[in-house]
């Protein structure tokens, strides 16, 4: 008997190469602080001077420097989240924004490399709308409580309890769980996917109080999945109560992964950039942030005559991301963020219907 070895005529899996093997590694340069880099870095420190005292600086501009040249070297552009520090979001950032932002900014981008500063579902978004450009993040570790609330498992089994309901995620999660769903969201067009939908009953996971959220503000009975924010489940409404009672007059500006109760005293609820818009137009005498902290340093650095009450609750992942692991980044071509070939079609079609969908 013949036996056919039906393997000898499939085309061979391409063997992988890693980014470093690509695109070779770079000797790490001098970091020292010299009287040229303290020159050509100065405009940038007038940028973030009041979050960095000056005597710090040499040990951050020599850094800057080489990021910034190194970009340039190697043909990559640095995609930053607001949430990011002054120090890479005002001094090497190319592009700077929201979820929503960066996923679109993502799909129109010329180099060959994308380095993601956030969190390692955005740079697993970036790869998923740029399949054959190479994303770096600097620290894969780089997680989100909400991400690792839920599996693609946990969406197969609530499609089978709840037959028929469309599924709109939140895009902060794994591309797993992006491949399950229907149609993607962030904070700034939650309302929008949901009402864009034709079914009366919508599943929209996993963040339990950004569902809760929109669910005030539409007419469809919203299911949700037990989904937190560690940073934004935090805040309480009579902690901001109490901000409000000593700082007369002060506006409390709230993000959407807040609790209802919490938004319920806020002035405005949006997106992160829907919250730095609202200060740059509105100027406010005296604003309260009540998301990330990094983000009312950010913006404290681009308006005048706003005063920041800040409460300080950190994101421990976003906070992963330094300049020096930016630099290694660079120079190593690592972490390289990949996307299992049997779920990336799947999880982009959910993205791009987000990113495609008419406001
Ligand atoms: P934005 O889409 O509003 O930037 O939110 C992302 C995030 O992780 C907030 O915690
Ligand atoms: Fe995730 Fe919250 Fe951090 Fe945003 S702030 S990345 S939602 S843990």
């Amino acid at each position: 008997m013949t036996r056919l070895d039906l393997r000898a005529d499939a085309a061979p899996a391409p063997a992988f190469v890693s980014a470093a093997a690509r695109f070779g590694v770079i000797e790490k340069p001098d970091l020292a602080y010299t009287p040229a880099i303290a020159r050509e870095t100065a405009h940038l420190y007038e940028k973030v001077k009041d979050f960095i005292p000056a005597i710090e600086w040499a040990a951050y501009a020599p850094y800057v420097h080489a990021i910034n040249r190194l970009k340039k070297e190697r043909n990559a552009v640095i995609l930053a989240h607001n949430y990011q520090t002054p120090d890479i979001f005002h001094c090497v950032a190319d592009i700077v924004g929201d979820s929503l932002q960066l996923a679109r900014d993502a799909t129109k981008v010329d180099a060959e490399i994308i380095v993601q500063c956030g969190v390692h579902f955005m740079a697993e978004t970036s790869k998923l709308l740029n399949p054959e450009k190479t994303v770096l993040i600097p620290d894969a570790k780089a997680g989100c409580s909400l991400s690792e609330s839920i599996t693609g498992a946990d969406v197969r089994l609530l499609k089978e309890r709840y037959p028929g309901v469309p599924v709109v995620t939140y895009v902060n999660t794994s591309a797993d769980v992006k491949a399950e769903t229907d149609i993607c969201c962030t904070s700034s067009n939650v309302l929008a996917v949901v009402e864009s939908l034709e079914s009366d009953t919508v599943l929209c996971i996993p963040d339990e109080y950004l569902a809760m959220n929109v669910a005030r503000q539409t007419n469809k009975k919203i299911l949700t999945w037990k989904g937190h924010c560690e940073v934004h489940e935090r805040f309480t409404a009579a902690e901001l109560l109490a901000y409000k009672e000593a700082n007369p007059g002060i506006e409390i500006i709230g993000h959407p992964e807040c609790h209802p109760d919490v938004i319920a005293v806020c002035d405005f609820a949006g997106s992160t950039s829907g919250m730095i818009n609202y200060v740059k137009d509105k100027r406010p005498q005296k604003v309260l942030l009540v998301t990330e902290c990094s983000m009312a340093s950010n913006i404290q650095a681009e308006v005048e005559g706003v005063d920041f009450v800040k409460p300080c609750n950190l994101c421990p992942h976003m906070k992963r991301i330094t300049l020096p692991k930016i630099l290694d980044s660079l120079l190593n071509m690592t972490e390289e963020v990949l996307v299992d070939p049997a779920i990336a079609g799947r999880a982009r079609l959910a993205v791009e219907r987000m990113v495609n969908l008419k406001q």
